[in-house]
């Protein structure tokens, strides 16, 4: 295991969390930090990461079937690290969109007791009906993009410190 290397392991349908991804991973190298992005479906071993973050982004109420799979596969080595996990979901900045995509994540986290992530946090997401795959019915309604940058790059700031802190990474 590397003493500063962190993995950032994400799953998307539409691209909109492997931006957030992108932005979460260029703080936590801007903090010092190693770190490896990766989809979640192509990561093979976590034994070279001290740290994993998790991003995936919610559906019809359920967490990406990727993410579900990787705590799965993974279990044994998560265990042994620190995680921290950022989902995206609510088409709305309003708080009550957010507590509703949070009750939406818990019960899926609820599955995994042995988690224990030492950060979690849900963001916004964005809805563009023009995207391949999305299917007829998903695209009734307008394009959306409620992705709060400033809020993305506080939390992945926070996480840097947090990891440097708790995990005492050292900073390159
Ligand atoms: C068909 C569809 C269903 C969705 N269902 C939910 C949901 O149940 N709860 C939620 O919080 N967000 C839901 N969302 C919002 C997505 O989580 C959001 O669009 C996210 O940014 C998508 O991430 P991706 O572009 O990485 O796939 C839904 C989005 C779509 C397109």
């Amino acid at each position: 295991m590397n003493t500063n290397s962190v993995l950032l392991a994400y799953a998307t349908r539409f691209a909109s969390t492997q931006e957030v991804a992108e932005t979460v991973a260029a703080s936590l190298r801007e903090a010092g930090l190693k770190v490896d992005l990766q989809l979640m479906r192509q990561v093979e071993s976590l034994e070279q990461y001290q740290a994993v973050v998790l991003g995936a982004a919610i559906y019809n109420t359920k967490w990406h079937a990727d993410a579900h799979q990787f705590l799965v596969r993974h279990q044994a080595a998560l265990i042994q690290r620190s995680v921290a996990i950022f989902t995206l979901g609510p088409m709305s900045s309003s708080a009550s969109a957010k507590r509703n995509s949070r009750r939406q994540l818990d019960k899926e986290l609820a599955k995994y007791p042995w988690l224990n992530p030492i950060a979690l946090e849900i963001f916004a997401g964005k809805y563009d009906p023009s995207k391949p795959g999305m299917r007829f019915f998903e695209r009734l309604l307008p394009a959306r993009d409620y992705r709060d940058w400033n809020a993305i790059r506080a939390w992945s700031n926070a996480l840097s410190a947090q990891l440097v802190h708790a995990e005492m990474l050292q900073p390159a």
